[in-house]
C-alpha cells in the first residue's frame, strides 16, 4: 500500500469547489537543482515531445492518468506522468495538464526531474522511470494556521487519511478514489480526499 499511500497524501487536500474550466489552484512543486540539463540538448527537445504528449493525453483520458515517455535511450529519455482527480469533468483536467505543462517549465527551468501539484492534478517527469515506483519526498504538507485546535487536528488528520487511503488502494480496475468527512470541532470540519494511480495494485 504505500507507494498509494504517498500519492494519496501528495492529493490529500480541503475539497473545494469548483466552475468547469477555472484555471487550476496552484499548490506547490519541487525539481531539484542538483540535476540540470542543458539548453537545447536532445533531454531538453525530449522534455517538450513528452509533456506535449501527456497535455494531449489529457484531453481523453478517461481514468485522468497517464503516463508517458520520450527519447530512446538513457541518459536522454523523458518519463512523466499525470493525476487528475477523478471527481472533475474533463475539461477541468485537461487545462489542469495544459496550464502544469506550461508552468513546469517556467517554474523548474532546466530541471531533469520536476513535479508540480495543484487542487487539481499532478503532473511530474524524470530522467528515471518512476512509473509504479514508490516515492516518499517530496511530500508537501500546506498547514492552515487557522485551524482552531491543532492537536486534536492532526489526530483528526492522520486518522482520516489513513482511512481515506486504505479504502482508495482497495478500490477495485479504474478510479482508486475515496473521500470521507471528520469533525474537528463542532464548528470545524474535515474534508479529506484520497486518490491513487490507477496501475497500482492493493499490495503496492
Ligand atoms: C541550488 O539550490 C540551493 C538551495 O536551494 C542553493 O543554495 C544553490 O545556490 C542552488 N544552486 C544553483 C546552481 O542554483
Ligand atoms: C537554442 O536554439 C535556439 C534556436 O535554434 C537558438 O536561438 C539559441 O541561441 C540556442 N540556445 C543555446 C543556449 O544554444
Ligand atoms: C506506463 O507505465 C507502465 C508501468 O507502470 C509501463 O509498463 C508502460 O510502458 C508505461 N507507458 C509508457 C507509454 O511509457
Ligand atoms: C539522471 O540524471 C542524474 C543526474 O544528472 C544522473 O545521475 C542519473 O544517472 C540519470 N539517470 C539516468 C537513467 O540516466
Ligand atoms: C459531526 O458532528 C455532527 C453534529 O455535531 C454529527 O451529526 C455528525 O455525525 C458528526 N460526523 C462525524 C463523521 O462524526
Amino acid at each position: 500500500m504505500n507507494s498509494c499511500l504517498t500519492i494519496c497524501l501528495a492529493l490529500s487536500f480541503f475539497i473545494k469547489i469548483f466552475g468547469t474550466g477555472a484555471a487550476p489552484n496552484y499548490i506547490y512543486h519541487d525539481c531539484p537543482n542538483t540535476s540540470l540539463f542543458s539548453p537545447n540538448s536532445t533531454y531538453h527537445s525530449n522534455l517538450h515531445t513528452l509533456l506535449s504528449s501527456l497535455s494531449s493525453a489529457a484531453t481523453h483520458s478517461t481514468d485522468g492518468f497517464a503516463n508517458a515517455t520520450a527519447g530512446q535511450n538513457p541518459p536522454d529519455r523523458a518519463y512523466g506522468l499525470f493525476l487528475c482527480r477523478s471527481d472533475l469533468d474533463i475539461a477541468t483536467r485537461s487545462i489542469c495538464v495544459a496550464t502544469g505543462k506550461q508552468e513546469i517549465l517556467r517554474r523548474c527551468p532546466n530541471r531533469r526531474v520536476s513535479v508540480i501539484w495543484y487542487d487539481e492534478c499532478m503532473l511530474r517527469y524524470s530522467n528515471q522511470s518512476i512509473f509504479s515506483v514508490m516515492e516518499q519526498s517530496p511530500s508537501p504538507l500546506l498547514y492552515d494556521e487557522n485551524v482552531m485546535d491543532p492537536i486534536r487536528f492532526m489526530q483528526v488528520l492522520l486518522e482520516t487519511l489513513n482511512n481515506v487511503a486504505v479504502r482508495a488502494s482497495a478500490g477495485g480496475s479504474g478510479k482508486k478514489v475515496a473521500v470521507a468527512e471528520a469533525n474537528i470541532t463542532s464548528m470545524q470540519k474535515l474534508y479529506a480526499l484520497a486518490q491513487c494511480t490507477p496501475d497500482l495494485t492493493a499490495s503496492d
